[in-house]
């Protein structure tokens, strides 16, 4: 029975008749229609759903409305006045403390909290308050440097803002603040989760228990006759259509084999969300469990089990991808340079080493979420937190034969992506659910637990790297196989074994390289893109080897990197020459190296306590878009009647802070005030321009170079009307102060806001008409791989970097602290400082969760143990290392706007393999698989006899 509960919400007394079941935080969002306040796991892990209540902050997810009669709420909401932020606010805002923007509004409801009880908390207080909020996007640091800085400066007369003050022509290189952080603070930014369309259904779906099943019976005569059960939906109702990118190989729902535990098999639409839930539960399955395809190797070999008897019957991108009908191998990428026998030939030394890294989660905080409606006249309306609406259109156009006009793919505000969005997901799902409820908009929000069982995640990688090397340290042969752990449907992974092969040596010269990547179907959930592509399973595998084959020469770590990194002349095992033009991997090595001490470290002690070990690691790592030889881009900017302009583009800036970037292109290179521009940040297939997909970290730079374009036609555009109009050629008319002027005589001049929709002489004439600029960019000189050597040119450009640690091990309980991480990139032209920089710390902590804590644990049937935030861990701020410092080299790149290179994935790359490094530094004991678990690294330094000695004028 309801009961009524009066509380003051922002100083607003609210009296509200709410079920028993009701949380506080669906009340909030539900009810009081406040969507600052998120939901991102609704079991109290996450703080999302912070608020303060009676002053103190609270999960609202963990309270009951009814808990709330008579209290006092303040949510994000309450923090601006008007257009004025909060002192927190405005800091969060300077100092880059937002990305995606999603735990924003919790983490200032905490910091508001902390500040309040204590105005001078320490930087491990700020960390300690805010250890229940996570965030998967800026790596805490800024965000704890945002209540720092507002701490100190309220005892001094009030936080100070940092808006920089800049003119056209200054702003690319600068520090702009994100152009999209007033609203991701102000909390009122709007996610395809805060979305409720007029007449909309909320689906669930029940999934299999199972890893490996077949489908006897489905009974779903009890749900069907519940009260507001609109449709429910098998694999057996739907079309006989399969999805996926590159490989069309999945199921929209489970057809008669189960495939991976999480798998959906029966879909529900309904009145409300605890309809659709309770009607799941009523609904039967009957199952005949299979013995499921869990290891990879195993997997590999296997002719009998197979996870997709009927690959050969799939559609596939030919030429690129090489699936193997009658074997559970997805894709196989081969890469040959050189003569791999000859090489080896010629070694003094020959190393072999195995290494492993299990399948991971993304941990956007926003789950994945759509509404979809079917129309009428066969057309289609999407809302989707995607990365890539044009993506999601192609490919549901080809699903289901639908012509690409009457698809409407739209994409809000997105909470976190890292790959895990891109591609297809819900969005046929709902469609075959909106169809059958004659048009009704379905929305499907992922809870966190099918976020983890039922999205996809990084695929494990078994790695095998021999190597032949000379006495004095230089590489002749490197011979690698990569095993790919795809899970059950490899439609994105084939692509990122492919992307590993020609990334697979790492940026070195390998004269005889011979590289096979297999991608391998097993009954897990299935694997996608993650930041990286890839790229840090393989780096892990090949820059562990670089510090165990130097061991094995008895040469410094640094010194064999040298030896062997790429250079300008050199060859990449696909048979790219190195240009001036590419980043200088050598150089980022040497910044970390002389930051970290790297040359003195050994004058360091090792042991700093009985139980306490010290050691240093370095790793190199580079990463190139994968990405279609086709792929393109493009923009259009529209000239408002003001001289103010809008920037229309589909690439997504889930948290990247690509919009800004754009801007600050825009401004510049249009000579007007960052502030005239406004970036299209909710992209829109019928009125936002062709974008391939944002992933691969290209969306700067194929996005700025389209913009640079659209710009440059916008200002011919206007030349052309003024030189009519000032009886000058247009190539003697220059534009600056948002004015076209003739270069003679600046006095003669024509605003653009005269020009912008057509110019008006005194007489009525008028000439030109609205100024609208266009710019595209599409990829030039990629070549397909020859199937057979691999050899070709697969890369927009190369991102080079390198990461050094010192970290402490506990050698009683395995735990290991990270005391300094220094990273360096050469991002070719930095186009935003904070930016890149935030980039960098959100990278390297997301690298950590994967190094130290986040694996996915199956059971003996392939059932998945750790699907919530109480058992899968990721970084929280109490776990970032102690000191963390970037640098960052300009070396252009021919190809990007000004020369820029994409750095969002990068600084994830290579973390396991530098602490990896350190730990084998630190305790001489080699590890060859993380997560480094404090009982895994235990167990390693047990098994090695490494045990606390007392040391010298040291304690415990
Ligand atoms: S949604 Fe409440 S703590 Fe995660
Ligand atoms: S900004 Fe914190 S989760 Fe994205």
């Amino acid at each position: 029975m309801n009961r009524e509960i009066t509380l003051t919400i922002n100083g607003e007394k609210a009296t509200l008749s709410v079920p028993p079941h009701r949380t506080l935080l669906e009340l909030i969002r539900g009810e009081l229609h406040l969507t600052g306040t998120k939901l991102g796991c609704g079991i109290g892990e996450c703080g999302a759903c912070t608020v303060i209540m009676n002053g103190e902050p609270v999960n609202s997810c963990l309270v009951l409305a009814a808990e709330a009669d008579g209290a006092e709420i303040w949510t994000i909401e309450s923090e601006a006045q008007g257009d004025t932020l909060s002192d927190l606010q405005q800091a969060f805002v300077d100092f880059g403390a937002t990305q995606c923007g999603f735990c924003t509004p919790g983490m200032i409801m905490s910091a508001r909290a902390l500040l309040e009880r204590n105005p001078s908390p320490t930087r491990e207080e700020i960390a300690e308050a805010i250890a229940g909020n996570l965030c998967r996007c800026t790596g805490y640091e800024p965000i704890i440097e945002a209540i720092d800085a507002v701490a100190r400066e309220r005892r001094s007369g009030g936080y100070k803002p940092r808006t920089p003050a800049l003119k056209p022509g200054e702003y690319v290189g600068s520090g702009t603040p994100r152009v999209d952080a007033f609203e991701k603070v102000a909390g009122s930014a709007i996610y395809v989760h805060d979305m409720v369309l007029p007449g909309m259904l909320y689906a669930r779906i029940k999934t299999s228990p199972y890893a490996a099943a077949r489908i006897k019976a489905i009974h779903t005569e009890k749900a069907a006759a519940m009260p507001g059960v609109k449709v429910i939906l098998t694999g057996k109702d739907l079309p006989p259509v399969k999805v996926g990118l590159y490989l069309q190989d999945k199921d929209i729902l489970v057809r008669e084999v189960v495939r991976f535990q999480g798998e959906p098999v029966v879909a529900v639409a309904a009145e409300t969300e605890d309809i659709a839930r309770a009607a799941c539960d009523a609904i039967e399955v009957e199952y005949e469990p299979l013995e499921p395809v869990m290891d990879v190797e195993k997997a590999f070999e296997e002719r009998e089990r197979l996870v997709h008897p009927d690959l050969g019957s799939y559609s596939y991108m030919k030429g690129v991808f090489f699936p193997q009908p009658g074997t559970n191998i997805a894709h196989h990428q081969k890469i040959r340079k050189g003569n791999i026998d000859d090489g080896f030939a010629h070694a003094d030394v020959v190393t072999e080493y195995e290494f492993w890294n299990p399948p991971v989660q993304h941990v956007a905080m926003e789950t994945h979420t759509s509404i979809v409606q079917a129309k009428p006249e066969g057309k289609v309306d999407i809302i989707s937190s995607a990365q890539s609406p044009y993506a999601v259109r192609n490919l549901f156009a080809h699903a289901f034969g639908i012509p690409h006009a009457n698809i409407r793919v739209r994409v809000p505000y997105v909470g976190g992506g890292f790959g895990g969005k891109a591609g297809i997901h819900l969005e046929p799902l709902l469609y075959c659910l909106s169809k059958a409820a004659k048009g009704r908009p379905v929305k499907l929000t992922c809870t966190r637990e099918e976020e983890f069982n039922t999205m996809p995640s990084r695929q494990g990688l078994k790695s095998v790297v021999k190597t032949g090397v000379t006495r004095d340290g230089k590489i002749v042969a490197l011979k690698v196989r990569y095993l790919w752990d795809a899970g059950a449907y490899a439609d994105y992974g084939v692509n990122i074994g492919r992307a590993a092969a020609y990334s697979g040596a790492g940026p070195y010269h390998i004269p005889n390289c011979w590289i096979d990547s297999f991608v391998v179907y097993t009954n897990k959930v299935f694997g996608t893109a993650y930041r990286g592509f890839g790229h840090l399973e393989v780096l892990w595998a090949i820059e562990r080897n670089m510090d165990l084959v130097a061991k094995q020469l008895g040469m410094d770590p640094f010194e064999f990197r040298m030896k062997n990194v790429l250079r300008v002349g050199d060859t990449t095992i696909t048979g790219e020459k190195i240009t001036h033009h590419h980043g200088r991997p050598d150089k980022c090595l040497e910044i970390v190296a002389r930051e970290i001490g790297w040359e003195n470290r050994h004058q360091q002690p090792k042991q700093v306590a009985p139980n306490k070990l010290r050691g240093f690691g370095l790793a190199l790592l580079h990463k190139a878009p994968a990405m279609p030889t086709f792929t393109s881009c493009s923009a259009i900017i529209k000239f408002n009647e003001d001289g103010s302009v809008n920037v229309l583009v589909s690439g997504v800036d889930y948290g990247q802070g690509t919009y800004t970037a754009l801007a600050q292109i825009a401004a510049d290179e249009l000579k007007i005030p960052i502030e005239k521009v406004r970036i299209s940040w909710d992209c829109d297939t019928d009125y936002t321009p062709y974008d391939w997909q944002t992933v691969a970290s290209r969306f700067t730079v194929m996005g700025g170079n389209a913009v640079i374009q659209a710009a440059r036609d916008c200002l011919n555009q206007m030349k052309n009307i003024a030189s009519q109009v000032l009886r000058v050629p247009p190539d003697q008319l220059e534009c600056a102060d948002e004015k076209v002027y003739f270069r003679g005589n600046p006095d003669m001049a024509i605003p653009y806001r005269q020009l912008a929709i057509g110019y008006v002489y005194p007489n009525g004439n008028a000439i030109g008409g609205p100024v609208i600029g266009h710019g595209r960019y599409i990829a030039v000189g990629l070549t397909n791989l020859d199937p057979e050597t691999g050899q070709g040119l697969p890369a927009l450009d190369w991102t080079y970097g390198a990461h050094a640690a010192e970290i402490e091990v506990d050698i009683e309980t395995g735990e290991i602290e990270v005391l300094r991480l220094i990273s360096a990139f050469d991002a070719g032209k930095v186009i935003n400082e904070q930016q890149c920089k935030s980039q960098i710390v959100g990278g390297v902590v997301q690298g950590l969760g994967s190094a130290m804590s986040e694996k996915f644990i199956f059971n003996e049937h392939g059932q998945f143990r750790n699907a919530t935030f109480t058992d899968y861990k990721i970084p929280t701020a109490r776990d970032i290392p102690r000191e963390m410092k970037s640098f960052l080299v300009e070396t252009p790149d021919a190809q990007g706007p000004y020369g820029a290179r994409g750095i969002a994935e990068h600084p994830m790359v290579s973390i396991p393999s530098v602490i990896g490094n350190a730990i084998a530094d630190a305790t001489g004991v080699e590890m060859f698989e993380f997560p480094f678990l404090p009982e895994t690294v235990y167990l390693a330094l047990k098994r090695a006899g490494v045990t606390p000695k007392p040391t010298a004028g040291v304690t415990a």
